[in-house]
């Protein structure tokens, strides 16, 4: 059934379904929203990301294998005590990886979609972290101000026009807001680096995940911000992501 109905991974999934449902009825009912086309995530519930079960309720961003490259990279930069907010933060994957990766951060995340923020909010709980619903860093605490240590940011960043050729669980099955990046797809990380430098501690790292074809916009957002970017990219992962240190003071 699920062959038919173009699952690459029929038999791997399967498994996963029958161990999720809890009734023939249950499963009967997965198999029918995963073969009408519902990501495989959406009908389990969660995703796996980083070796963590990671909540992600219909309609939320998927968090791609890729953006573990993404932690891998803040993991490296954050020390015991840091101050870490996951802008654009959809299931909190990110944060959530880092908390795992690193115990004893201060944990924030920042999402447009209330529904994101409710499964961030579960998915941070046990970092204690806090996650808000708003734009960008509009909603963060104003005393988190030239305080944050490592500024985590995987935005959205597909230019509209390629969003009709993203595959339809994608395309059809994910809020539009998660992956519309504008014209060339840097709408919003342009505005995270413009406003990054404000909110980033003195030492503090701002990382953006991007592709390998937007890398040079991506590093022109940080030079325009007074960012110093370095471009780091894993071939296992298919990832590139840029890393911005604050210029030191003159
Ligand atoms: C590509 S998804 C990434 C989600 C998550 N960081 C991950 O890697 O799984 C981008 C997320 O950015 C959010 N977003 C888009 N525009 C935003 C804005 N102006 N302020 C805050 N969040 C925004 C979307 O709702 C979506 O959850």
């Amino acid at each position: 059934m699920l062959r038919s109905a173009g699952c690459v991974f029929a038999e791997e999934e399967a498994q996963l379904l029958i161990s999720a449902a809890r009734s023939p009825a249950e499963l009967a009912a997965m198999l029918d929203q995963r073969t009408a086309g519902l990501p495989l995530e959406h009908v389990l519930g969660w995703a796996e990301f980083c070796g963590l079960r990671v909540a992600v309720d219909p309609g939320v961003f998927v968090p791609r294998r890729r953006t573990e490259f993404l932690v891998h990279q803040a993991a490296a930069l954050a020390r015991r005590g840091a101050i870490v907010v996951d802008l654009c933060c959809g299931s909190g994957a990110v944060g959530a990886a880092l908390a795992a990766a690193m115990n004893g951060i201060e944990l924030y995340a920042v999402d447009i979609d209330p529904a994101a923020v409710r499964c961030a909010r579960r998915n941070i709980a046990p970092a204690a972290g806090r996650a808000y619903v708003g734009d960008l860093y509009a909603p963060l605490p104003g005393t988190l101000r030239g305080r944050i240590d490592v500024l985590v940011v995987n935005a959205p960043y597909v230019p509209t026009e390629a969003i009709a050729m993203m595959p339809p669980e994608a395309r059809l099955h994910e809020a539009r807001v998660a992956l519309n990046g504008g014209a060339d797809g840097l709408d919003v990380q342009r505005r995270v680096t413009a406003a990054a430098p404000l909110w980033l501690a003195p030492g503090g790292h701002l990382l953006v995940e991007t592709s390998e074809r937007q890398a040079p916009l991506t590093v022109d957002a940080f030079a325009d911000s007074g960012l110093i970017p370095q471009v780091c990219s894993s071939d296992e992962l298919s990832a590139t992501v840029v890393i911005g240190a604050v210029r030191a003071a003159q």
